[in-house]
């Protein structure tokens, strides 16, 4: 089996992130053929600074490898290294609806808050990150909830791709996604009823992978709650089921386990206690992993480098195929279709 994510190098990575999907990238290494993929090139679609994002890129993958990524069991690389990516996004962008496009929830968010010039590439946003996924064949995407809509457009223009171009066959795979059962929606922790994210959240309702134990705890501690005391999930408490949520995640358990644990204790402060330690507990060695390579560049850079060189193979025989069945390009000698 072949699991492919992406994610991108743009401000500093949050709980939500490594919850929703880096801790599903590291446990994917046990299961498959992992391939993870840091992607530039959507960076680029809103405003953003070349300078920052050589350095994000690298902040990303210094984090990625304190996370538990280990590059002798999965492929890690730089999306603008394997320039087929691009080349499958334009052929896909024939076998893509204009209008599904423009009806994107992420395309419809973000041209509203792009206050300067709205780019055609957040219209194409979509496309790169189904070609991302299809141009490895991957069978499985492990990602958080909000990448659903992406996911199901993937796997239309995969379809379609197959239906008009594939001859009988399944040139493309249909991927699958996979989204954690707890933990695929983290919530801002202090409006939670807006899911914590880079742009959108408030920074002291977002825990960042990289900020100090302390910082961790007085955001916890903070987390905005309810007037009730009872410990126990429910769409009337958003808080404190994302604190429940948190809490399971962060120590291996359900969050029935936790609320049963809980059950007992004086209310929501010690809900909040608990979570900050567990919370600690988790990233601090993702803190000390990530000061201890983020200076060595160049280690990082030849890690990429390698990652893209395997990623670059098995990209290339799908690109191949894919001209060949598209009538793209000089026909190939060998005629062999898959
Ligand atoms: P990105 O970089 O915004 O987010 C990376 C991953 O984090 C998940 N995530 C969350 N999970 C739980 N709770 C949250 N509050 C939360 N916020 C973010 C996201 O679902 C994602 O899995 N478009 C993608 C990157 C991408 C990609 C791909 C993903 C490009 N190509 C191919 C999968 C396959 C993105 O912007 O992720």
């Amino acid at each position: 089996m072949r699991i492919f994510s992406g994610i991108q190098p743009t401000g500093s990575k949050h709980l939500g992130n490594y919850i929703g999907a880096i801790m599903q990238y590291v446990s994917g290494q046990e299961r498959g053929q992992a391939l993870y993929c840091i992607v530039d090139l959507h960076a680029i679609t809103v405003a953003y600074d070349p300078a920052q994002l050589r350095s994000s890129l690298y902040d990303l993958t210094a984090l990625l490898l304190a996370a538990g990524l280990d590059p002798r069991r999965c492929i890690l690389f730089r999306q603008s290294d394997v320039v087929e990516h691009t080349e499958l996004t334009w052929l896909l962008c024939s076998v893509t609806e204009l209008g599904r496009l423009q009806r994107m929830h992420q395309f419809r968010d973000k041209s509203t808050a792009q206050r300067e010039l709205v780019s055609a590439g957040l219209l194409v946003y979509p496309v790169l990150q189904a070609a991302d996924v299809l141009a490895y064949r991957a069978h499985e995407v492990p990602v958080g909830e909000d990448q659903r809509e992406h996911l199901e457009l993937m796997r239309d223009v995969a379809r379609r791709f197959n239906q008009r171009f594939g001859g009988g066959s399944d040139v493309l795979v249909v991927p699958e996604h996979r989204i954690p059962e707890v933990g695929a929606r983290i919530m801002d922790l202090q409006d939670p009823t807006r899911k914590m994210s880079t742009t959108g959240s408030s920074q002291e309702g977002t825990v960042y992978v990289l900020d100090e134990p302390k910082q961790i705890e007085k955001k916890i501690r903070r987390a905005v709650t309810d007037s009730g005391t009872e410990i126990a999930r429910s769409p009337e408490k958003p808080g404190v089921s994302n604190l429940i949520e948190i809490l399971a995640v962060a120590r291996g358990a359900s969050p029935e386990q936790v609320e049963r644990e809980m059950a007992g204790a004086r209310g929501y402060g010690d809900l909040k206690a608990a979570t900050a330690e567990a919370v600690v507990e988790l990233l601090a060695p993702v803190r000390e992993g990530y000061l201890e390579r983020r200076a060595d560049e160049a280690a990082l850079e030849a890690i990429l480098c390698e990652g893209a060189q395997r990623a670059r193979e098995i990209a290339a025989a799908t690109l191949a195929d894919v001209r060949e069945r598209m009538g793209v390009g000089a026909p190939r000698r060998d005629r062999s279709l898959p």
